[in-house]
């Protein structure tokens, strides 16, 4: 495979990471992914598919682990329910139904051992050839009110290399996320990486800024991923890779910036989190919003 010249080609093609344990969700995780799991009415990895295909990426590659069979399920038809719906002459939950087999070209891998981030992105080498890709993790919903992946492809076309969406967060939960050393540039929302550490501590932390989970990858990655040592927790981070993209030359693949996302985010990667994303998302919701926040209107105030 011709490694070079990748630089100059648009990204059209979208992976989306589904194999870890999710741990901190069991029971729920035991034969389901993390990201089936629901967010108000719809599975987390579904808002996910929705942001890429409106950034025109609509070549998705799941990477799945044991615990598959929802997933594809869910993209694919469902004649039997169609056809109760149909009959029933209830076109609005068909169209709900048919909405997300329609969406996307949506192809599986499976990782095997779930070894890391970085170990789940190598599985997408195949299926995404000498081409920059993105990477969306289903932990992090973006609000479709404010898309970040065009941004990100826009600063991709202009100077190559690898991409990453930043978010300012409070300095004590920095040590939750990856977290770059930057200088800045001359765009407001661009930072150059100088180096990036997997969850560090308060002390240790390099900026006030967390690597959330979009990224542009130039494939280059894929051969730094197969010489990254496993790092943080035994597990090949992505981290880890990108931290050795950030030292290495243009000509190569290197380089890797940083966009700063200030748009709404929601955290569905631990419980609290997730369950403030569930009720934020559900409240905005003309459907079920006003009959919720009356509900939690009277349920905070006896709290008090
Ligand atoms: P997390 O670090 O959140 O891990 O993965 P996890 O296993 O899903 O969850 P916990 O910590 O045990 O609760 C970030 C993303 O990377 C994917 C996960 O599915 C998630 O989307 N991932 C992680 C893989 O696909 N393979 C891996 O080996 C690890």
């Amino acid at each position: 495979m011709d490694k070079r010249n990748a630089s100059n080609l648009p990204v059209r093609k979208a992976v989306v990471p589904a194999a870890g344990l999710g741990t901190r969700f069991l029971p729920a995780t035991k034969a389901t992914p993390k990201e089936m799991l629901p967010v108000v009415d719809k599975p987390a990895i579904q808002y996910v598919v929705e942001e890429a295909v409106a950034a025109g990426l609509d070549d998705v590659l799941f990477i799945t682990g044991r615990s598959k069979r929802p997933l594809e399920d869910h993209f694919d038809r469902n004649f039997e329910l169609e056809e109760v719906l149909r009959a029933k002459g209830d076109t609005e939950r068909l169209e709900m139904v048919e909405h997300s087999t329609d969406l996307a070209t949506i192809h599986y891998v499976r990782q095997g051992d779930p070894l890391g981030l970085g170990h789940a992105v190598l599985m997408a080498e195949s299926h995404v050839g000498n081409e920059p890709f993105a990477v969306l993790l289903g932990d992090d919903l973006i609000d479709p009110r404010d898309p970040i992946l065009p941004r990100m492809a826009a600063i991709r076309a202009e100077f190559g290399g690898s991409v990453v969406c930043l978010m300012e967060v409070p300095r004590e939960s920095i040590s939750l996320y990856g977290c770059p050393a930057i200088e800045t540039t001359n765009a407001d929302d661009v930072v150059l990486i100088t180096d990036l550490i997997e969850k560090p501590d308060v002390t240790d932390a390099p900026s006030s800024y967390a690597v959330i989970g979009r990224y542009l990858l130039d494939p280059a990655v894929f051969d730094v991923i197969r010489e990254t040592k496993p790092g943080r927790g035994g597990e090949i981070q992505l981290t880890d890779a990108l931290r050795t993209l950030a030292t290495m030359p243009a000509d190569q693949g290197g380089g890797v910036r940083g966009v700063v996302f200030s748009g709404r985010r929601y955290d569905t990667g631990d419980r609290v989190s997730y369950l403030q994303a569930v009720i934020t998302l559900a409240v905005e919701r003309e459907d079920l919003g006003p009959e919720l926040r009356a509900w939690l209107t009277e349920f905070v105030a006896g709290l008090q």
